[in-house]
């Protein structure tokens, strides 16, 4: 991230004001998943890495005076009395920050009131957990702050739940999960199930990712989510008369074929296909990361739109006309959406001598075919969340 520290700082000291008790400033980045979606909540396998952007929390106790929350991006602020637990605000950004600290209320660590200063350079509802960014930045300030002294996968575990409970949003573990625990250079090979997971270093050649903003405003995205979700448990109840399973992700692809015989509806046969297919898929690519077989990992990513697109349908006009208008262009291995779908991003990979063409041919023919402004990034992986050592 880009932030200019001393100036976080001092815009804190304009609108706290006592300059006596300096604050600490934390660190969270932003995701995109390379493949492996839709799988999360299935108990499945993902891909994930962290971003070299993300949210900063300029922080201070003080003395009870309440828990008080501004942002540079957001225009709300509040200040709320400290309980020992929290309601959810009306729609706000302050819901992700104020879950967590209920979260860490509810097991039973008390804070007294925090003045805190929240800065970020992700873009909002653009797929790229900005949300999942701010719980945890909220979670390790927090941690640190009260004394609680968690691991990294408690704060991860209760990111997710402030998501669940308090914003009302039914996300898995995949975003808390790798921007907790991102590392530069590396990708996250995440077992959802277990969540045993072991670091891939990212190893590209001469290709490099590039994200693309579909600037698709978010409409329905929460609630087809929820659709989603809701299709994957009938199968799930659909397949236990097969045989007892748990997670969709229980079956492996060699059983595919017992999905026409035991789910009879086909709108949930496609999303379970999907999903079986995609752990398969995820599993695969990371072995052609290994042997560094970039051709095969793009035409993965490749597969892995086209089931996000016609079996689970979480793709629409935008994300479609980015990936593959995407994929017809000289240097493009591998292009797919990442995150939830319905807008949001794409993640390609491309060669490091074609990302100008890319961005330039891709911009006119999506300007074109939509009407719409789309905006690249040319992201590094960075490291997760972390306190930031000031001088
Ligand atoms: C969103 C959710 C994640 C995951 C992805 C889809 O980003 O927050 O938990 O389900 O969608 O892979």
């Amino acid at each position: 991230m880009k932030a200019d520290l001393g100036k976080l700082t001092e815009e804190f000291f304009l609108r706290y004001s006592n300059r006596d008790v300096a604050p600490v400033i934390f660190y969270s980045p932003g995701r995109v998943n390379l493949i492996g979606e839709h799988t999360d909540y299935n108990g499945g396998y993902v891909f994930p890495c962290a971003l070299d952007f993300g949210t900063c929390l300029v922080v201070r106790k003080n003395d009870g005076n309440g828990h008080r929350f501004i942002s540079l991006n957001f225009p709300e602020t509040e200040t709320i009395t400290v309980a020992n637990g929290y309601s959810p605000l009306e729609k706000s950004w302050i819901n992700y920050p104020l879950g967590v600290i209920n979260e860490f209320e509810k097991s039973g660590f008390h804070i007294g009131g925090l003045e805190m200063l929240f800065y970020g350079d992700i873009p909002n509802g653009a797929g790229l957990s900005s949300s999942a960014s701010i719980e945890m930045v909220t979670a390790i300030a927090v941690n640190e702050l009260s004394g609680a002294g968690l691991e990294t996968m408690e704060l991860v575990k209760m990111s997710q739940r402030a998501e669940n409970m308090f914003v009302g949003m039914n996300c898995g573990i995949m975003d808390q999960f790798a921007v907790g625990f991102g590392r530069k250079d590396h990708a996250i090979n995440l077992n959802c199930d277990t969540l045993e997971y072991r670091y891939a270093p990212l190893n590209l050649g001469t290709a490099r990712i590039v994200i693309t903003n579909t600037n698709k405003r978010r409409g329905l995205t929460d609630s087809k989510y929820n659709e989603r979700r809701a299709e994957c448990d009938k199968a799930v109840e659909y397949l236990n008369a097969y045989r007892k399973i748990t997670n969709l992700s229980d079956i492996t692809l060699s059983e595919i074929e017992v999905l026409d015989k035991y789910i009879p509806d086909p709108v949930v046969r496609k999303r379970a296909k999907h999903v079986i297919t995609e752990n398969a898929r995820t599993l695969a690519a990371i072995d052609a990361l290994e042997k560094n077989d970039i051709i095969a990992f793009g035409q993965l990513m490749n597969q892995s739109h086209d089931s996000l697109c016609d079996d689970y349908e979480v793709t629409g006009t935008e994300l479609d006309t980015l990936v593959y208008e995407g994929r017809k262009l000289p240097g493009v291995i591998g292009s797919r959406m990442t995150g939830a779908g319905f807008g949001g991003c794409t993640v390609s990979l491309v060669e490091s001598a074609y990302t100008d063409n890319f961005i330039n041919a891709l911009s006119e023919v999506y300007k074109l075919k939509t009407g719409l402004e789309p905006d690249f990034y040319l992201p590094s992986i960075g490291n997760g969340a972390h306190r930031i050592r000031v001088q």
